[in-house]
């Protein structure tokens, strides 16, 4: 099997991965919740994790990074804390349906409003456009890192800028460039980073989180134990508390802390080159093969690992079903929860056909997708 679907999750990761969750599951008490050896291993596991997070991340605190299930959540807990009744919000066309569905049932149920930003057919946003939506009452601009389309990598640090001057907050929906772009909350004056555990950063499905700034602050999205302050009427006020009620999935955390360590170990240039590389290769490759139309990357815009295309007029799940069934290649086809960005490619109806690479992906590999492609062109 060739696994080309690592935009999704990531299904190859270091073996160390997998280790440390069989290890957790029969060695973890409850984290935070006692001072036995079993609990305080997990404690410790945990912390190590928050650690690695905010160094990925260049965060100043690891306190102010905060576990949940999975970036949808981590979205969820961001928009529904910051765009309420009266609120102006702004994303880009670009978005998951991750942000745009919380953001349109604020503007649908809480009288909130909200901007989106087009993408042009080429999947390229304009900075200056992205200046002129903001209003007055503006708070918040979140906008997606990477889309998880076409692999285009967008500027966070001068939207951030932009959204500053505005003296509204920014978020960063980094579901696809974590561990893949190098990412610096100081650096690129970012106020809110939200990331998934299980794609790009090597982790298990149910590890995610969001990274604040010092000087942000969220209302309580769940509220319940912490294992501290229990005499308390409500949520402590403090981080990571305020944000994680009830016990953390710390057997996938475990997880994560060993792809975060692979990812420290590799080095993210290092994987983003490698990524960089494979979709150049399928890119040049794919780029010969009559029919063929790939979308994004346009201008020499920087690239996390996808790639997105079409095989002339045939529907993309037709195509992503031959190249499972016919050659053993895992893609995704079809809308990709991104349905701003579809419709303006102009592939709302056909989808497309992703491509997305990890870090244990070879050059071998795309060479063998590449006369699947050539073959399959050859039949339309
Ligand atoms: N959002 C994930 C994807 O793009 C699931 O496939």
């Amino acid at each position: 099997m060739i696994y080309f679907d690592n935009a999704a999750t990531t299904m190859l990761k270091p073996p160390e991965v997998a280790q440390a969750v069989a290890a957790a599951i029969n060695s973890f008490g409850g984290v935070g919740r006692a001072t036995h050896d079993a609990a305080l291993g997990a404690d410790m596991t945990v912390y190590r994790a928050r650690r690695q997070v905010a160094k990925l991340f260049g965060a100043p605190d690891p306190k102010r990074v905060v576990f949940t299930h999975n970036v949808t959540e981590a979205l969820n807990i961001i928009i529904t804390g910051l765009v309420g009744s009266g609120d102006h919000a702004v994303t880009t066309a670009a978005s998951h349906n991750s942000v745009l569905r919380p953001l349109f049932r604020a503007t649908d149920k809480l009288g909130a409003q909200a901007s989106v930003l087009a993408v042009d057919t080429q999947a390229r946003i304009d900075y200056e456009e992205f200046d002129s939506l903001f209003r007055s009452n503006t708070r918040l601009a979140i906008v997606t890192h990477a889309s998880n389309l076409t692999g285009d990598v967008y500027d966070i640090a001068r939207m951030a800028s932009i959204t500053h001057a505005h003296g509204a907050l920014f978020a960063v929906d980094a579901a696809q460039s974590a561990g893949v772009i190098d990412i610096d909350m100081v650096r690129d004056s970012l106020d809110i980073v939200a990331f998934t555990g299980h794609k790009s950063l090597y982790g298990p499905q149910g590890t995610g989180g969001l990274v604040l700034a010092p000087h942000v602050d969220l209302p309580s999205y769940n509220e319940g134990g912490t294992g501290t302050h229990s005499y308390e009427r409500r949520q402590p006020e403090f981080y990571p508390e305020h944000l994680e009620a009830g016990t953390l999935n710390a057997h996938g955390i475990a997880g994560l802390l060993e792809g975060l360590n692979y990812i420290e170990k590799t080095g993210v240039t290092a994987i983003h080159g490698k990524l960089r590389g494979l979709v150049a290769r399928l890119e040049a490759g794919a780029g010969t093969i009559h029919s063929i139309r790939i979308y994004g990357g346009h201008g020499g815009i920087d690239r996390c690992g996808v790639v997105a295309l079409n095989v002339g007029n045939v529907p993309s799940a037709e195509v992503a079903d031959i190249l499972s069934n016919e050659y053993g290649i895992c893609t995704r086809a079809g809308a990709h929860c991104a349905p701003l960005m579809h419709e303006a490619l102009g592939t709302s109806d056909q989808g497309a056909v992703r491509m997305s690479f990890g870090s244990f992906n070879t050059e071998t590999e795309v060479d063998a997708a590449l006369e699947a492609l050539a073959e399959i062109a050859g039949r339309v």
